[in-house]
């Protein structure tokens, strides 16, 4: 139990990722407070963790919203006592928004940098007092090895994101708060598996990764326990890549 009591805000965790971390986070004693923009699947993923013992919370929310983040992450304090961790998910990552700069619409460039970006912004921000009070806390912000990559949209928003973490760490130091990211390389969800061509995951597993196989949500727990837990108390502003290999950097 190794975050007994600890209250976790996880954005995106109706499904994929989220959902897993919000399960792994259960399991280890946490209060998971989810937030999404899936009414259903969100109300559904809250009632999966008190059905496995857990004490969880779903409230709606769009992260690109700032009045809805406010909203949302004050029900969750208030059904769950307050914020430690706060993990962000949520986000637009179809090979749509990976299309080359000029080629994605503008429009849909805004949405993807309201999205990945503000929605971090405002999350953060709507968190930020309940860790003051509580004396500190955890963010992890979910970027991606599309930020190294930088073949198009989503990459730069991911990019943005490990910037963002960068900064945020910066500015929240003074409260005791870390801000870390993971850039996770093609991990098994859902969403992303129907969306990737087959021969694309392929080439990328078998040409660029060290560990031939398609990363899976597993992975990338223990990267998120670590991050969170006292292990890492003297770790802000990092990104840690799980991609199997892919990219190495000196
Ligand atoms: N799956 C991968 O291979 C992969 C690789 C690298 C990085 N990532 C990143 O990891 C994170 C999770 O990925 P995933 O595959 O689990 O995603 P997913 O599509 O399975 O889940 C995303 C969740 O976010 C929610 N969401 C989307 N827009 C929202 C909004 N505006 N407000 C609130 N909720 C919103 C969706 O309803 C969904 O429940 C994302 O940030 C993604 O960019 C994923």
């Amino acid at each position: 139990m190794r975050f007994e009591g600890k209250v976790a805000v996880i954005t995106g965790g109706a499904q994929g990722m989220g959902r897993t971390f919000g399960e792994a986070l259960v399991r280890e004693g946490a209060l998971v407070g989810i937030l999404d923009i899936d009414p259903v699947a969100g109300a559904e993923a809250a009632a999966a963790l008190r059905e496995i013992g857990g004490q969880a919370h779903f409230a709606t929310c769009d992260v690109a919203d700032e009045n809805s983040v406010d909203l949302a992450v004050a029900d969750v304090v208030s059904a769950l006592g307050g914020v430690d961790f706060l993990v962000n998910c949520a986000a637009k990552h179809l090979t749509y928004y990976n299309r080359p700069p000029t080629v994605l619409p503008r429009d849909d460039w805004r949405v993807l940098l309201e999205v990945n970006v503000i929605g971090i912004v405002n999350c953060a921000a709507a968190c930020r007092p309940s860790m003051q009070s509580r004396g500190g806390g955890v963010i992890i912000n979910l970027s991606s090895i599309a930020s190294f990559a930088l073949n198009g949209a989503y990459g730069i928003s991911k990019l943005a994101v490990r910037g963002l973490t960068v900064a945020l760490a910066q500015e929240f130091a003074i409260d005791s708060v870390r801000v870390c990211g993971i850039a996770p390389g093609l991990v098994d969800t859902p969403s992303a598996i129907s969306d990737i061509p087959a021969d694309y995951a392929n080439m990328l597993i078998h040409e660029r990764q060290l560990v031939k196989r398609l990363g899976r949500v597993q992975d990338l727990v223990g990267a998120l326990f670590f991050l969170c837990s006292e292990d890492a108390a003297f770790v802000t502003g990092e990104t840690l890549i799980v991609g199997g290999g892919y990219p190495l950097r000196a």
